[in-house]
């Protein structure tokens, strides 16, 4: 397990080391849908059937939002987010409907952070995620992969090269590779920003929608510190949690709405990649 775990982190890194542009690693395979208990005993049939799912208008539309299923990680060790729509009333009981409500942390799945999230004076400024640009959130976007050997560290952002002038990127990282949004379970080993590495975006690009593939752009071990560097730029949007699967590298459009969730700091989010 471990031996082939450093195998195949070796061999992500001489690919990594040759071109940033890695595609995320693996197959079609997206374990973690309907029935699939675990990470690992996912059936091939259903995992291709659910993979052909992410994609709409003959490849032109990929969905890169995860879907809200029960098993979906929660970001605590081993946390799922649980069920989020339940029936209120149902015609299973003699109701002339079925009628489902909605119950759940606005932080969960994928998401976006108002820049209320951790700095006080945004949200008494009313920066909630009603007042997100839209224009930031629809645009050209960069999909880049990031060092596998690391987290988001200001020498990673040094070594992508990304130019001057590019406002929207979306960080492939290591997690990807894990599959961490399709483990059963929270994992805060995931990989995010470390505060040098958001500080080294907020000084030395035009980068203002950051997109990562776990539940937090923050590496764990610095949650508060890279957040409050963000954040520090009012008009900065972080979008946490998306699926970046079997997706090229390379340049998109991108679409993402938020809730219009008055007051509050965090949304569930629905975002889109057109080719
Ligand atoms: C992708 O979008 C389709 C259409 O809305 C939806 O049926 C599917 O569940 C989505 N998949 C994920 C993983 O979000
Ligand atoms: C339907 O009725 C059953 C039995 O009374 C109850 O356990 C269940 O919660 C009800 N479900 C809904 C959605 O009303
Ligand atoms: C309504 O919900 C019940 C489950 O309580 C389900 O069996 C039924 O198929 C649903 N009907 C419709 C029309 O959605
Ligand atoms: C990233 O940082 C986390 C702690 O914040 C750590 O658990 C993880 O191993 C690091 N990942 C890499 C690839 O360095
Ligand atoms: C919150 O943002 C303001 C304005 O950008 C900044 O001056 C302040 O230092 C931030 N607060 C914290 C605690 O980082």
């Amino acid at each position: 397990m471990a031996a082939s775990r450093l195998a195949l982190l070796l061999l992500v890194l001489a690919v990594a080391a040759a071109r940033h542009a890695l595609p995320a690693a693996g197959s079609d395979a997206h374990p973690g849908y309907d029935g699939a208990e675990d990470t690992c005993g996912v059936p091939a049939a259903a995992a291709a059937a659910a993979g052909r799912m992410e994609e709409y208008g003959g490849g032109r539309i990929l969905n890169i939002t995860h879907a809200y299923r029960a098993d979906l990680p929660a970001y605590a060790p081993g946390a799922v987010t649980g069920p989020v729509v339940r029936l209120r009333d149902s015609m299973a009981n003699g109701t002339l409907y079925n009628l489902s409500e909605l119950k759940m942390e606005c932080h969960m799945g994928t998401q976006v952070d108002a820049p209320g999230h951790m700095n006080q004076s945004h949200y008494a400024a009313g920066l909630d995620v009603d007042k997100l640009d839209l224009d930031l959130l629809n645009g050209p976007t960069l999909l880049v992969d990031t060092p596998r050997n690391t987290n988001i560290t200001a020498k990673a952002m040094e070594s992508l090269n990304i130019p001057k002038g590019v406002r929207r990127v979306l960080f492939r990282t290591l997690n990807t590779d894990r599959k961490l949004m399709w483990k059963k379970g929270g994992d805060l080993s995931y990989v995010g920003f470390t505060e040098d590495g958001a500080q080294w975006l907020v000084d030395n690009t035009d980068i203002k929608l950051v997109g990562i593939d776990y539940l937090s752009v923050a590496a764990y071990d610095h949650l508060i510190t890279a957040h409050v560097v963000f954040f520090k730029i009012p008009n900065i949007i972080l979008v946490e949690g998306l699926k970046l699967d079997d997706v090229k590298a390379g340049i998109y459009m991108l679409h993402c709405l938020p809730l219009r969730l008055v007051g509050s700091e965090g949304s569930p989010i629905r975002c889109i990649l057109i080719k």
